[in-house]
């Protein structure tokens, strides 16, 4: 296990690619892949975009402009590395931010309040992503490795989905988790992609499927906008779908499809799911409270037998045992508890409060990776693993 980089101690990774400005801070300990986390902060802009019941990009962007300095702020604060200078700094160092104002003058006014802080490398995710939420982190670390002089490592997003997966919390400390357990099979669910993918080592992967049409957490999304319910919708619908498993009857009959479910390929499709989904809410009066928990409960149920069913195929034209998990839709109950139900297959998990999108998978991430010139750092909307 290397650390490319080739630096020690503190990482500060930050994460824009989507709806969530999230900066996390790092601290690793004789070059090995076990972390002290001195802060890690997820903004999110829920309540915004539940008004909308989805992402706008441009809303996106003005939240990401508008929080990354507060939230570096706050992270220096809380992991103490923040000194105040007597007289401001007026050494010049290149911006990157000159196309976003209300970002550049806010950071640039804090920056030359500040002594630079002992941390030894910036982490920023690069893709895949909405292209302006991704430039705005991206110009942001840029403007942070200028200043400080220190160097800046691009991530890719999906990568670090997995790799957070294989680390777990022992002795308050972030640890690798085994490194016997490569290669396996990896399944990436989450609001803009489902993947499966052989992980042959960190960093070399193989694509074996994907979603020909929406995501596994776009399918919760939308089919949850279809029912009136809220933003995020795989942990509304998990709420819902949990109270009709009190109820239901066992022998209750399945009445929403599994698409692909019985396709020998590892690719998947959901849109088919959310087409019914719509065509029975049209069909129903009134949508009772029994009705509502009835279809999560069908929703929830077919999303997960499709990716356990496509996932065992992997494992087994693989010939491996081992399936990482990884992105947002993994904190879903249900799909964790099928999981683990399952004979001869170790699945390896991220820990909770990681499963969704956060900045400490990207510092994590950037141990295992090598930095790159400023100039060459570039939005990847459309970054894929290989
Ligand atoms: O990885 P993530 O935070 O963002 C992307 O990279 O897309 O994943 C977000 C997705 C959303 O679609 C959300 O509905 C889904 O993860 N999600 C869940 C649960 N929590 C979040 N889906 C099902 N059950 C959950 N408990
Ligand atoms: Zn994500």
């Amino acid at each position: 296990m290397t650390n490319k980089s080739g630096y020690k101690g503190r990482i500060l990774g930050i994460e824009t690619s989507c709806d969530d400005t999230c900066i996390s801070l790092i601290e690793t300990k004789d070059n090995q892949p076990s972390f002290k986390v001195l802060s890690n902060i997820i903004s999110s802009q829920e309540k915004l975009h539940k008004r909308w019941g989805g992402i706008y990009p441009t809303l996106a962007r003005r939240e990401h402009q508008k929080n990354l300095t507060p939230i570096l702020k706050k992270t220096l604060v809380d992991s103490k590395l923040e000194k105040k200078l007597k007289k401001k700094n007026s050494q010049p160092f290149d911006h990157f931010l000159e196309k976003d104002l209300i970002n550049y003058k806010k950071l640039d006014s804090y920056l030359r309040s500040i002594e630079k802080p002992e941390i030894d490398a910036i982490a920023v995710t690069i893709g895949p992503g909405l292209d302006p939420s991704l430039w705005t982190g991206i110009n942001f670390a840029k403007t942070l490795a200028s200043c400080w002089q220190i160097p800046i490592i691009p991530i890719n997003h999906i990568e670090a989905h997995l790799i957070i997966s294989l680390f777990s919390f022992k002795d308050n400390l972030l640890k690798f988790t085994d490194q016997e357990i490569l290669p396996a099979v990896a399944l990436i669910v989450s609001g803009g992609h489902t993947q499966l993918l052989l992980m042959k080592e960190i960093g070399k992967y193989k694509m074996l499927g994907e979603t020909r049409d929406d995501a596994a957490g776009e399918c919760f999304d939308k089919t949850a906008r279809i029912l009136g319910l809220g933003y995020p919708g795989g942990p509304e619908i998990s709420k819902k779908a949990a109270q009709w498993e009190k109820k239901r009857d066992v022998n209750d009959k399945e009445f929403l499809p599994r698409p692909m479910l019985h396709s020998k390929d590892l690719d998947f499709s959901f849109s088919g799911l959310k087409t019914a989904v719509l065509y029975k809410d049209q069909s129903v009066k009134k949508r009772t409270k029994d009705y509502l928990e009835s279809m999560a409960y069908e929703i929830e149920e077919s999303i997960v037998d499709v990716l356990i069913k496509k996932s065992l195929i992997a494992l087994k034209q693989n010939d491996s045992q081992t399936l990482i998990i990884g992105g947002g839709v993994t904190a879903n109950r249900k799909l964790r508890k099928k999981l683990n139900e399952l004979d001869d297959v170790r699945v390896i998990m991220p820990e909770p409060g990681t499963e969704t999108d956060n900045a400490l998978m990207i510092s994590v991430t950037a141990f295992f990776k090598e930095p790159q010139k400023i100039e060459e750092i570039k939005a990847q909307p459309n970054l894929n693993l290989r």
